[in-house]
């Protein structure tokens, strides 16, 4: 500050001096100069809080870490924010927590872990988390004391509200040292436990972490979301039950289990792990489909997929199922009258199973390998659903080696909606109506 003062002084004798000049310009010159030392000093003010308070150690060169672009550091869990942590049968010579709070209402909650750590993300309730926060507690355990230096556990935050944590490993680092294990990284996030009854609906939840199996407990009735995003790696995904509007599921070398509720779609991709779920898809009558697209490989498939509109007749549904080397198996138990239903199922070396709902009408192909059989089983003393005491129909045609066409309708009219693909090879293909 001084150097700025004294000119101001110096700058106000000299114009005291020159008395030619009017008093009036001399006044507005020091108003003037007066007005750009307060902005200079305001500036200042809030460069230095900005600094101050920004968890940009100066030490901390970011570069070295894979931190993907768009997200902003808020927070560091500094070496003295990692406290130790104690659990049974350790694997590693050492353990330590810390943890996050991020706001429950943000547009986004996101996980972010591009570290080669393995480990596991849960995503749990708890009555002891404030209603207003998500709680996100690392539990990193590890060879090396010196692993500080090389990782990174941050909050973080994108424009427009959304929060997320972070954790980082140097690239590279232990490649210096080939002495020790991959450390490994627990993620727990908390959310909290409403007491009323209207389940809270959380705007998004993304995770992409590469290298670890998520589990989230049943969240049923207590949060909604409007959009999830699990994004993983070799590891596999584990949902009791969610409820969503748009989910997508992702991971390799991992199956998928779970139970769903989705209104507009519902993607599960992983490969060489078996899916395994029960979902409930739910139309709103807008002419638009609710999806659901499941896929692996060399895994078996079960899919037991329940559809209902808000009408409670007719919706658009879309099915696709997807596996290799393994059997197959998707049954819709139940769909409203009049629903549209566009259907793909496809395997290899593997038998299919698929179970029609009796609302079902529509067209099918079956189609396997020329030494497998594939069939249509018509279910008996199934009444009409709209209780109009309609007649069904279910023809086939073609030989019962290869391909198989079906027709399903109730009544005279044979201009059902459905639409059903089920294809495999060396494996029989049997389809329930
Ligand atoms: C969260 O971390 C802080 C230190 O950063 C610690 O004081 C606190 O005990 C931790 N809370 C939990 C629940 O682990
Ligand atoms: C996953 O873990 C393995 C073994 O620990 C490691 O070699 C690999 O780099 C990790 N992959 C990613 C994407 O982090
Ligand atoms: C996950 O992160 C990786 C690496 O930062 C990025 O390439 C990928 O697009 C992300 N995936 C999703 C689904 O956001
Ligand atoms: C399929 O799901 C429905 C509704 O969720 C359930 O009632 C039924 O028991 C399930 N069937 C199988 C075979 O799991």
């Amino acid at each position: 500050m001084p150097p700025t003062h004294s000119q101001g002084y110096i700058r106000l004798g000299a114009a005291e001096d020159e008395q030619h000049l009017g008093n009036q310009r001399s006044l507005a010159r020091l108003h003037i100069r007066r007005i750009l030392f307060a902005f200079a000093l305001i500036v200042a003010l809030i460069f230095g809080y900005q600094f101050f308070r920004s968890p940009t150690d100066m030490h901390i060169d970011y570069k070295k870490y894979d931190i993907p672009h768009g997200v902003a550091p808020e927070q560091i869990a500094s070496r003295k924010d990692w406290l130790p942590h104690h659990t049974s049968g350790h694997r590693y010579r050492y353990a330590s927590q810390t943890n996050f709070t991020l706001p429950l209402s943000s547009t986004n909650l996101f996980i972010i872990k591009t570290a080669s750590a393995g480990g596991k993300l849960d995503v749990i309730t708890s009555p002891s988390q404030p209603r207003d926060s998500v709680g996100v507690g690392l539990v990193l355990s590890y060879d090396r004391e010196d692993i500080f230096e090389h990782i990174l556990a941050l909050r973080l935050s994108r424009p427009g509200g959304e929060n997320g944590v972070g954790f980082f490993e140097e690239r590279d680092w232990r490649d210096r040292d080939h002495s020790d294990r991959s450390p490994e990284l627990d993620i727990t996030l908390v959310l909290p436990e409403s007491t009323s009854q209207t389940p809270y609906t959380i705007r998004k939840l993304e995770t992409n972490v590469s290298n670890m199996s998520q589990n989230i407990v049943d969240l049923r009735g207590r949060f909604n979301f409007n959009s999830i995003s699990l994004s993983s790696s070799n590891g596999h995904i584990d949902a009791k039950h969610l409820d969503v509007e748009t989910g997508s599921l992702k991971t390799s070398q991992g199956g998928i289990r779970g139970t769903f509720r989705a209104k507009d779609a519902l993607i599960l991709h992983t490969s060489n792990g078996p899916i395994d779920v029960d979902v409930q898809l739910e139309n709103a009558n807008d002419g638009k489909e609710t999806l659901l697209d499941a896929k692996t490989s060399n895994a078996p498939f079960r899919a037991n997929v329940t559809m209902t509109s808000t009408k409670n007749r007719e919706g658009i549904f879309r099915v696709n199922g997807k596996t290799s080397n393994s059997m197959l198996n998707i049954a819709i138990p139940k769909a409203p009258v009049d629903f549209k239903l566009g259907m793909e199922a496809t395997t290899s070396n593997g038998r299919a199973d698929i179970d029609l709902p009796p609302t079902f009408e529509g067209e099918g192909i079956l189609k396997t390998s020329a030494h497998s059989t594939a069939s249509v089983v018509e279910r008996h003393g199934v009444e009409d659903p709209t209780g109009r005491g309609r007649q069904r129909h279910v023809k086939t045609v073609g030989a019962k080696t290869g391909k198989l066409q079906l027709k399903a309708f109730w009544g005279e009219s044979e201009g059902g909606k459905g639409d059903v693909t089920v294809k495999t090879s060396q494996g029989d293909i049997v389809v329930r109506v």
